[in-house]
């Protein structure tokens, strides 16, 4: 990547618009290490919108890395139900027991890294803000202001490619001084002007060190090339089974590498069930990564089974608060069952 042409105006001109223009987030506004770290986590795979609610509740039950850790895992999963990607939770929780046996604080991401949960991103994330440690964070966010910045039109194969490439040159640009507040600023710029499909070129702070936005913001938009793996589409067909007082819900196997531990509405496969004749109560659609997911959920009478099957157990409808769903499933129960 060709840096910008005076680095050091480009750090003063991004670093000035940050202090004037930055969110005020509640782990900036009250900053340490745990909340630093909490938020690292939930902003892992998603937006400071969806997170932030999710972040305040959990600072009233967690308050520090000893109430976490002290907590069972259960109560932990119960209070992420609805952020999606548990294994970020179990990794909280485990980061939070193995950090309360520590002698003191990780001090580099390198000692970051080897603690459960933090790759290279995390790690540069939580010792720059909390620790002023200067190194820089490189995510898909940062990778599309640098490759703007420097107008790289060489096409990548994945986003992980585009990560390694740049890493060498954010790590020269980082403000060494001001590490955390840098990485926070273009992480902000990433966020709220250096947008994916409509950049505001003309309100971005630092537009004269853009080598892209010289061909205008449609040009800029269309940066940086990587290449998209196809789009998967998946179907299941899922059995809405009520009695008066209870629903038929699936708990998904504690070894499972998504969504252990949590309860589902039960998936016609699991269930051993023909597919019914008729059409679907609802459809559900949905995307996760590249997967495009539609769910046919069909109101089914009681299975003709002397006892339900493994792992399905009737819930009582006024207990449905007690247990761990996922996200969406609790969506749809809570659509549903009102007009049932
Ligand atoms: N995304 C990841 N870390 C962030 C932070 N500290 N502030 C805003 N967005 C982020």
């Amino acid at each position: 990547m060709q840096l910008p042409e005076s680095a050091d105006r480009f750090r003063t001109d991004l670093l000035q618009w940050y202090h004037g223009a930055q969110r005020p987030l509640p782990w900036r506004t009250e900053p340490s290490l745990y909340r630093t770290v909490v938020s690292e986590f939930m902003l892992q795979q998603t937006q400071v919108k969806t997170m932030l609610s999710y972040f305040e509740n959990w600072m009233h039950h967690f308050p520090d890395f000893q109430s976490l850790a002290k907590t069972p895992a259960e109560n932990v999963l119960k209070q992420w139900e609805g952020l999606g990607y548990y294994s970020r939770a179990r990794n909280l929780h485990k980061l939070a027991k193995a950090f309360v046996q520590l002698p003191q604080a990780p001090q580099s991401p390198d000692e970051w890294q080897a603690l459960p949960g933090i790759g290279p991103y995390t790690a540069a994330a939580i010792a720059s803000i909390a620790q002023n440690y200067p190194a820089a964070v490189v995510d898909g966010n940062v990778v599309r202001v640098l490759a703007r910045l420097s107008d790289h039109t060489q096409s990548f194969n994945s986003n992980g490619q585009a990560v390694k490439a740049f890493t060498d040159a954010a790590q020269a640009l980082l403000d060494r001084k001001n590490p955390g507040d840098y990485n926070q600023a273009l992480m902000e710029l990433g966020a709220t002007i250096c947008q994916k499909t409509k950049p505001l070129c003309e309100t971005c702070p630092v537009q004269k060190h853009c080598l892209a936005q010289k061909n205008g913001s449609r040009y800029a938009a269309s940066l940086p090339k990587i290449q998209r793996p196809p789009i998967q589409k998946i179907e299941i067909d899922r059995a809405l089974i009520l009695t008066q007082t209870t629903v038929l819900l699936h708990r998904i196997p504690d070894n499972a590498t998504r969504l252990a531990g949590q309860y589902e509405i039960p998936s016609l496969e699991d269930l051993q069930l023909p597919r019914p004749s008729q059409k679907p109560h609802a459809v559900k659609t949905r995307g996760i990564a590249n997967q495009r997911i539609k769910e046919n959920l069909f109101l089914h009478g009681k299975p003709n089974q002397a006892s339900t099957p493994h792992a399905h157990h009737w819930i009582q409808l006024d207990q449905l608060d007690q247990i761990t769903l996922s996200g969406p499933h609790r969506k749809w129960l809570e659509q549903l069952l009102p007009a049932l």
